[in-house]
């Protein structure tokens, strides 16, 4: 288990793509064991693409590198990588993003993606002293039958399951159009969760609300333009997984400086932050507590407020959440 500094506040992280923790070293060394040709020579060239212009362009590069990810090995490996960072971070609880269409449209099963992330995640308790939970995404981008399929070729794999999210290109793939793989998936028993608002407009946040049934809201920066919906999310406490680092990168905001984050907290928003794809966006979750502290002048309370809040948005059972917020108290 790595060191961990003592001044890094217990957290859970609830917006991570593993996917998004693939480090060029380790898509390097996968690409190599796999024969799996990369878009580029070297590690250095590779990070020399980190420059994305939104969310597609870094979509495209996301996609081409999981390429290197074939077999359970691959999948048991970078769980395995992401957790032992997470730790370092402060992580104690970690609801983990999966894409399985990302990895069926190549050839790979499903359950070769999930008995790779289990074999981790299961390990985690033990080998990082970290809880996890899954969450199956559905790419909004492909179609709604798409997604309805994928979810029926999981059933087997519904007890490694905790809720179903939906992620990808955003704009002009609204919510809605995934309402029956939700209601397959709340029948079904699993939590609910949907990337709305992050460069969509605020009417997708209400569609995840309202039509998908979402527990919680990915990113959901862009709810603040609309005075009405903010009142909702507060009424009702909706928890909002915001990505500080994700955003500037991403060019939702120029700079941190401009990032409304503290403004989310001033108007009551039941806010978290997480590092989304912290291989791609310049730091872990540990990293975004930081930068905005800095960026935003944040002071210790504020940072305790959202670490509590991080385990009061989570999965957890009420005794483990308990638990945890009693670490966060302690810290
Ligand atoms: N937004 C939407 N889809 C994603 C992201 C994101 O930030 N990361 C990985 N898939
Ligand atoms: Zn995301």
């Amino acid at each position: 288990m790595p060191p961990v500094t003592p001044d890094v506040v217990a957290k859970a992280e609830l917006h991570l793509h593993i996917e998004g923790t693939l480090e060029p070293e380790l898509a390097f060394a996968l690409a190599e064991r796999n024969g799996v040709p990369l878009p580029a020579a070297t590690q250095d060239e590779l990070r020399a693409a980190y420059s994305f212009s939104g969310l597609q362009s870094f979509l495209d590069l996301y996609y081409a590198l999981m390429t290197v990810l074939r077999t359970e090995q691959d999948f048991a490996d970078l769980a395995d990588a992401y957790l032992f960072r997470a730790r370092g971070q402060g992580v104690r609880h970690a609801e983990i993003f999966f894409d399985p269409q990302a990895h069926t449209a190549r050839g790979v099963p499903i359950g070769t993606v999930i008995d790779g992330l289990c074999r981790a995640l299961d390990a985690a308790p033990g080998t990082h002293g970290i809880t996890t939970r899954l969450i199956m995404c559905f790419l909004r981008d492909e179609s709604p039958e798409s997604a309805v399929a994928t979810f029926e070729s999981a059933r087997p794999y519904l007890d490694r399951i905790t809720a179903v999210g939906l992620d990808s290109a955003e704009v002009g793939n609204p919510p809605s159009l995934f309402r029956e793989v939700y209601a397959l998936a709340r029948e079904a028993g699993l939590k609910c969760v949907a990337h709305a608002g992050e460069e969509g407009p605020p009417s997708y946040v209400w569609e995840a609300l309202d039509v998908l049934g979402v527990d919680r809201v990915d990113h959901g920066v862009r709810s603040l333009e609309d005075p009405a919906l903010v009142d909702r999310l507060v009424a009702d406490q909706v928890p909002l997984t915001v990505c500080p680092l994700s955003n500037v990168r991403l060019r939702v905001y120029d700079q941190l400086e401009d990032h409304p984050l503290r403004r989310m907290l001033d108007a009551g928003l039941l806010v978290t932050v997480n590092s989304d794809d912290p291989a791609y966006f310049g730091g872990y979750v540990h990293d975004n507590f930081t930068a905005v502290r800095d960026a935003l002048d944040l002071d210790d309370e504020t940072l305790r407020v959202l670490a509590r809040n991080s385990f009061r948005a989570s999965f957890l059972d009420a005794r483990t959440r308990e638990a945890y917020l009693a670490e966060v108290d302690a810290c």
